[in-house]
Formats: C-alpha cells, structure tokens, sequence
C-alpha cells in the first residue's frame, strides 16, 4: 500500500489548466518540473525543491519525440508511470501532467522553436536535433502550466542555459531555476540511462566526474584549456571509455569559449563520452 493518496494526472491541456486555475484562484502559487519520466533521486531533487519554492508542484513525464533521432532511443527509453506517480507523490508533487503525443502534437503541428546562442556547440554539435526538440516542448510545457517557476537540472547544463534564454527571448513569465546534479556515492550523475550500463561499464562510469573534476583544478590554476581539454579527453579513452563526443571548458554564463584560451571568468566543464550504446553527459563548475 502507497503511503500517498494517489497522485491526480492529467492527460489533457485542459484538465491540466482546470486544476492550476483552481489553485489560482484560492491565490496559491505553482512550480514546475518537466521530466521524461524513469525518475530517480536526481528528479526527485527537482521535485521537493519546486516545492520549497511555490504551494502547489505540477511534474510532468512526456518522453518528446522530437528530441531523438531517428536512431537514437525514443523506442526504448524507460517507461514506468505507476511507480514515478508514486515517486512523485512521496517527493511533494501535486499533479502529474502525462500527456500523450496526439495532445501535445495534434496533426498539422508546424511550429518550430530555434534558439542560437546557448545551443551552439557542444551537444549541438553531435545531436543537432535536440535543442529544436527541447525548445519547441519546454515552451509549450510552459505555456500549458503557466508556473510561477520552473526547475531544471544543471545535470543537463546547456539545456538549462537554453531553456532560460528561451524564456527570456519570448517572455514566458515563469522563472527558470537551476538545482544541481544529484550524484551516486561513486560520484556518477544519476541519470536514466544508466540503467542501460552493465556492470563493467558502470565501473568506468563512476570515474567520469573524477576525470573531470582534475581537469577543473588545471584549468582553475591557469593552464591552458587546450592543454587541459586534451588531457582530460585521452584519460577518459585510456580509463574504458570507448569514444568521447566532447570534453570542453567553457564561461559558465553563456557557455562561449575563452578567446585567451585560459579561464579568466567562472567557467564549466562539460563532456559527452560513449559507454557501449550509452551515451553519458556530465558537467561540474571550474
Ligand atoms: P529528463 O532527462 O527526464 O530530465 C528532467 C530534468 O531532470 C532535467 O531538468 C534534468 O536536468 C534533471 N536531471 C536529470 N538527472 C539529474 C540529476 N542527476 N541531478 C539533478 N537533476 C537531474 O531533460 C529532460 O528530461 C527533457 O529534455 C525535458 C526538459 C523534460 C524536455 O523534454
């Protein structure tokens, strides 16, 4: 037996809009955590701190098609609602919004959300699908809430820099807050797709953040990032990982490069780095 009344869902815009505006109208205040669902710790983080910012906590698990390539995983990404309802409900949520694809890309659908700045490089570079993806459903999931506030993972940091652009540049009112990157005690990132890891490349997993946390101490002592990115990129081949997409320091507020090749403002290194099928990202401030 669930210790939680079981949490309400809402499949529809309406139905999602009916509640908030209930809410709205006794004058509480709404936050917002947007997920693909298959949450862990790291989800739940978000989940309790919208709910130290805000009355009421709307989560939503919608896994967007228009974020995966056709070869990527859209077919098996973990799908398990009854136990991240129950996740939910434990972790301070209110309502879960679960919409299908048809309600929230109905046919004619047409419209397309591109934002430069943040985007450019990094997973851009080898995902050139996915902020268009990311962009055209977080607006929406933002328009349909209409929240005081919303909370991203720094998990996913060039995500959360575009997403807060984004909001910026079309003037959607609901505050983009980042929280950080809940770990494992080994130090890996919890993600969803780490379930796809056997248990030897869990092992190499595990060493990624260590990997990037030396680069971050040469790079905070001045060294030269070319030299850094380099290094940090060999060990992480030489520790198992069998291909690295990226390892790059770059200004944390915008994620440009430093044009003097060494960190003069505060920084971030992010890296991507393939494990077998498993694509792992990871991210720590300099
Ligand atoms: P998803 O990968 O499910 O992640 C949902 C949110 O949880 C994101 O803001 C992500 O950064 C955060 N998150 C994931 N792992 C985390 C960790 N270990 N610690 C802290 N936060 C973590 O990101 C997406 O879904 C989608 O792109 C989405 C924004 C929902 C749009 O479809």
């Amino acid at each position: 037996m669930s210790e939680h009344p079981p949490l309400p869902i809402a499949r529809s815009v309406a139905a999602l809009r009916q509640t908030v505006r209930g809410w709205r109208r006794q004058g509480l205040s709404v936050a917002f955590v947007p997920t693909m669902g298959a949450l862990h710790e790291g989800h739940l983080t978000l989940v309790r701190e919208a709910d130290q910012r805000a009355d009421r906590v709307v989560a939503s698990v919608f896994v967007n098609p228009t974020q995966f390539a056709a070869h990527e995983d859209l077919g098996t990404y973990p799908r398990r609602e009854a136990q991240d309802a129950e996740l939910l409900a434990g972790a301070g949520c209110h309502l879960l919004f679960a919409p299908s694809v048809d309600e929230m890309y109905p046919e004619g659908f047409s419209t397309s959300v591109n934002v430069a700045g943040p985007s450019q490089g990094l997973e851009t570079d080898f995902r050139p699908h996915f902020f268009g993806g990311v962009a055209v459903v977080v607006a929406k999931l933002l328009n349909q809430v209409q929240a005081d506030v919303a909370v991203f993972g720094e998990k996913d940091y060039q995500q959360l820099l575009v997403v807060r652009r984004m909001a910026r540049d079309l003037d959607i009112p609901t505050e983009i807050v980042g929280a950080p990157t809940e770990r494992d005690r080994h130090g890996l990132a919890l993600s969803s797709r780490n379930a796809y890891l056997s248990e030897a490349e869990l092992a190499v997993a595990r060493r990624l953040n260590g990997v990037l946390a030396e680069a971050a101490i040469k790079a905070a002592d001045w060294r030269p990032l070319a030299a850094v990115e380099r290094e940090a990129y060999a060990e992480l081949l030489k520790i198992g990982f069998e291909r690295v997409d990226y390892v790059a320091v770059r200004r944390a507020e915008d994620l440009a490069a430093f044009a003097n090749g060494v960190v003069d403002a505060p920084a971030r290194i992010l890296a991507a780095a393939w494990l077998g099928k498993t694509r792992l990202i990871d991210n720590m401030a300099v």
